[in-house]
């Protein structure tokens, strides 16, 4: 083999591994911008998808109540007289008390739902069920028409766990025996 055909292979590989570079850093330029716009779409499809779920109320009716014990031990009559203002204008509170928009209050935690036999409620807080629970009396107040959907009570709720605490802990000592904090 004379040098000259080394030679010659040698410049055509160079050449030919030369093409492959500049192919490759062509077909890399034009991809890249392609996929740099594709992720950002495909964040926003991602997004989009998402949305639905954080549009969720602020307070979902089945999420696990605050521990509603023990804001309860630290209730205030002060606090929940207070507190009771915002349902008066609807409620009483006093032992054989009248029924006005919403129906009596006395006694009300441990109670069947829509128990006050003269009171008109609504379908759905009658099919609601069960007792007036802690838990439950918090998720209504919380989000009267995401807990009884279909309510007649026509309020928006309380975000504010410790002003719930309050407004429960008033209904709790309207008794002659007031439950248990574990109920
Ligand atoms: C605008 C009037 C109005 C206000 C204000 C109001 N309520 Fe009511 N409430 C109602 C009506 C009406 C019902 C009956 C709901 C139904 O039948 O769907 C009701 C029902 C209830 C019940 C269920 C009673 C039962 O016998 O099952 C509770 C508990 C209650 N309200 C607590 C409160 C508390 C606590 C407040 C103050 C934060 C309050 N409400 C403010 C109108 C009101």
């Amino acid at each position: 083999m004379d040098s000259g055909f080394i030679k010659s292979i040698l410049i055509s590989l160079a050449i030919a591994l030369g093409v492959v570079i500049v192919v490759n850093v062509i077909g890399e330029l034009s991809v890249r911008p392609r996929t740099e716009l594709a992720a950002p779409e495909r964040k926003q499809t991602e997004k989009a998808a998402e949305a639905p779920k954080t549009e969720a109320p602020a307070v979902p009716a089945e999420a696990p109540a605050q521990d509603i014990a023990s804001l309860l031990a630290a209730y205030s009559p002060d606090a929940g007289s207070t507190a009771f203002r915002k349902c008066k204008s609807c409620h009483s509170s006093e032992k054989g008390g009248a029924n006005r928009v919403g129906p009596n209050l006395w006694d009300v935690v441990g109670r069947e739902k829509a128990a006050v036999p003269d009171f008109k409620y609504s379908d759905a807080m009658k099919l609601k069920g069960g007792t007036w629970t802690y838990r439950d009396l918090d998720l209504f107040l919380a989000n009267p028409r995401t807990f009884v959907r279909g309510t007649k009570m026509s309020l928006k709720g309380f975000s504010d766990p410790v002003l719930r605490a309050s407004m429960i802990g008033f209904l709790r000592a309207l008794s002659d025996n007031p439950k248990p904090l574990t109920e």
